[in-house]
C-alpha cells in the first residue's frame, strides 16, 4: 500500500544525478569532504550544524548540495535523524530528487536509523492536498536515493523498507482524519478498511447498526442516534504465518504449537463530534473535530503494516466509527445505556461520547480473552491541557502493559506520560440510577474516563492512550505536518511487533 509521493533507491555509490545532495554535519568532528568547504566556512555561513538545521549550497553542476545538521555528533540517533530527515526534505521542496548519505550519520542500530530517515523524509513531505486545486505547497520531491556505501548496504536497504512500510501508514492515517466529516462517514471508513485489509493481507470485517443492535452494543448505538449516518464497527485480524509458530517440544512427535501473544487494538472513531446535545461551542477550532477518529485512524494503519513487516504476535483490532451528532433522535441528558457488557451508564454530558463507543469495543475485545488490550482515543480536553501537544497521556490497569506501551513511546518518538489510574476517584463517577454517569466532576477529567474505561476491560491488561493533545499539529515542524498528525500509529505499531504476554 503506497501513500506517499517518494520512490526509494538504496545504492552504494552515490552514482545518482540527483538534483540536490543532503550531507550530514555534526555540529562538532570534521566536515565531509563533498560539502567541499571547511568547517569556518560553514560557520561564517551561519551553519553550525545544530540539529534540524540545513544550508543550501549550488556548486557547479547546477546542483544543491544541502548540508543538514544533526547535532552533537555523540548525541546523533535515531530520533534525531528522523528530525534532520525531515528538515532535509523541507529544504528540497522544490527539487525533484535527492540523494543524502544521513541514514549513514549517528550512532546505534543502522535498520533503525534508515528507518527513521526514511520516516522523516516521507512524513516532512506528505500533505493533504486532495481539496486543493493549487498544489504549489505540495513538496516536488519524488526520488531519493540513500547512499549506503560497504557493509552497510543490507541494513540501510531493510531499514528503509521497514520505514517506508511505517510511513506509508502514517500517511494513511493522516489523510483518512484531516478528511472533512462528509467525504468520510462511517460507511466510507468501513469500506476503506475492506479495500486496505485486502491490498496487505490482513481480515477486515465490517459490522452494520442492525448487527450492533444484535449484538447489544447500546454505547456506540447510542453516539449514533442523532446522525442520519448509520454506525459502523469494523474488525481486523491478523495472524502471523504458521511457519513463525515456535515448536513447545520437539521431543513431542506432534509438536503442539505454542500460540503467539495476543495484542487487542481499540481506536475512537468518532467521525465527527458535534458535542451532541451537549453542543460544542461554534468555535472555528471545533473543524479539528472532524479528527475525533485519529485513534480508529492509527489502528487501521498499524494494521496495514503488519504482513509486510512479518509481525511475530497475533494482533485483533477493532475500529468504533460513528459521528455524533444533535438531532430530534438524538440520546438526551438522563437517558441510560446498556452496554455490550450489560452494566449501565447515565448519560450527563453527550459531549463525552468517546468513552462510550470505546466501552463496547472493550467488551467485545475481553470476550476474544487476548493476552492485552490497549486502546487508542481523542478522549479529553482535560489530558491535552494537563500534557499539551508534544505526549499523550496513558492509563492502565496492569503495569507491566502500561510500561511497554511508555517502551514503544520512547522509541519511536511519540511522547507519553503516565497518569494515575487513581481508584478512589472512581465515585466521582456514580450514578444514583444506573452503575455509571458517562462524565466525572470537574477535575482530573483524564482520570475520571480512564476509570470509566476500566468498568469495560473485566481485568483483562488493558492501557488507554489518550492522545487529544498530540492528534493535531497547528504548524509544519519537524516530522509533523499542519493538521491531523496520525500520532500513535508508529507507537502502535512499535508495541505490536515488540508485544510480549506479561
Ligand atoms: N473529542 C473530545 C475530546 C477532544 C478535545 C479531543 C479536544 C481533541 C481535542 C471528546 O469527545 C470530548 O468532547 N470530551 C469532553 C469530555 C467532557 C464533556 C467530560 C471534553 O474534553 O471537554
Ligand atoms: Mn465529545
Ligand atoms: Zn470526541
Amino acid at each position: 500500500m503506497k501513500t506517499n509521493q517518494i520512490t526509494f533507491k538504496v545504492a552504494k555509490l552515490d552514482d545518482s544525478a540527483a538534483k540536490a545532495t543532503g550531507i550530514a554535519v555534526a555540529s562538532d568532528g570534521a566536515v565531509a569532504k563533498e560539502v567541499g568547504m571547511t568547517r569556518d566556512q560553514l560557520v561564517a555561513l551561519g551553519f553550525e550544524g545544530k540539529l534540524g538545521q540545513t544550508l543550501a549550497l549550488p556548486n557547479s553542476q547546477k546542483q544543491l548540495t544541502i548540508v543538514v545538521g544533526i547535532g552533537e555528533s555523540a548525541k546523533a540517533n535515531a530520533d534525531s535523524l528522523r528530525n534532520a530527515a525531515a528538515a532535509l526534505a523541507r529544504a528540497s521542496a522544490k527539487v525533484a530528487s535527492l540523494s543524502t548519505t544521513l541514514a549513514t550519520a549517528g550512532r546505534g542500530d543502522r535498520v533503525a536509523i534508515a528507518q527513521a530517515v526514511t520516516e522523516g523524509l516521507i512524513l516532512a513531505t506528505h500533505r493533504y492536498d486532495a481539496l486543493k486545486n493549487d498544489k504549489k505547497a505540495t513538496s516536488k520531491l519524488t526520488s531519493v536515493t540513500l547512499v549506503a556505501p560497504g557493509a552497510t548496504n543490507a541494513a540501510i536497504t531493510n531499514g528503509a523498507k521497514r520505514g517506508e512500510t511505517i510511513a506509508d501508514a502514517v500517511c494513511l492515517a493522516r489523510d483518512l482524519a484531516n478528511m472533512p466529516p462528509a467525504h468520510l462517514t462511517a460507511k466510507m471508513i468501513a469500506e476503506r478498511a475492506q479495500k486496505i485489509g485486502a491490498e496487505t493481507g490482513v481480515k477486515v470485517e465490517v459490522f452494520n447498526k442492525d448487527q450492533l443492535l444484535a449484538m447489544g452494543c447500546g454505547g456506540i448505538i447510542g453516539v449514533n442516534r442523532g446522525s442520519v449516518n448509520p454506525p459502523r464497527m469494523v474488525k481486523i485480524s491478523y495472524r502471523p504465518s504458521a511457519s513463525r509458530g515456535v515448536a513447545k517440544s520437539s521431543a513431542k512427535k506432534t509438536a503442539t504449537k505454542i500460540k503467539a501473544p495476543h495484542l487487542i487494538l481499540v481506536g475512537k472513531g468518532v467521525m465527527y463530534d458535534s458535542g451532541g446535545i451537549s453542543l460544542k461551542p461554534s468555535n472555528s477550532d471545533h473543524a479539528m473535530m472532524k479528527a475525533d477518529m485519529s485513534g480508529a485512524a492509527a489502528v487501521l494503519a498499524t494494521m496495514s503494516t503488519l504482513k509486510a513487516l512479518g509481525c511475530k504476535n497475533q494482533v485483533t483490532a477493532y475500529m468504533m466509527c460513528t459521528d455524533n451528532l444533535p438531532s430530534g433522535s438524538a440520546m438526551a441528558m438522563g437517558d441510560v445505556l446498556t452496554m455490550r457488557n450489560g452494566k449501565t451508564v447515565e448519560i450527563h454530558n453527550t459531549d463525552a461520547e468517546g468513552r462510550l463507543v470505546l466501552a463496547d469495543g472493550l467488551s467485545l475485545a475481553v470476550e476474544q480473552k487476548p493476552d492485552a488490550i490497549v486502546d487508542i482515543a481523542t478522549l479529553t480536553g482535560a489530558c491535552a491541557r494537563a500534557l499539551g501537544p508534544q505526549m499523550s497521556g496513558v492509563m492502565g490497569n496492569n503495569q507491566r502493559f502500561v510500561d511497554q506501551v511508555v517502551a514503544a513511546a520512547a522509541a519511536t518518538d511519540e511522547q507519553t506520560w503516565q497518569l494515575p489510574l487513581e481508584r478512589k476517584y472512581r465515585t466521582m463517577i456514580d450514578s444514583y440510577i444506573a452503575d455509571m454517569k458517562n462524565v466525572g466532576g470537574g477535575d482530573a477529567g483524564a482520570i475520571t474516563a480512564a476509570l470509566f474505561l476500566d468498568e469495560f476491560t473485566s481485568g483483562t491488561p488493558w492501557a488507554h492512550i489518550d492522545i487529544a493533545g498530540p492528534m493535531w499539529s497547528d504548524a509544519d515542524a519537524g516530522w509533523l505536518q499542519r493538521g491531523a498528525t496520525a500520532y500513535g500509529t508508529r507507537l502502535l505499531v512499535n508495541l505490536a511487533e515488540n508485544f510480549k504476554r506479561r
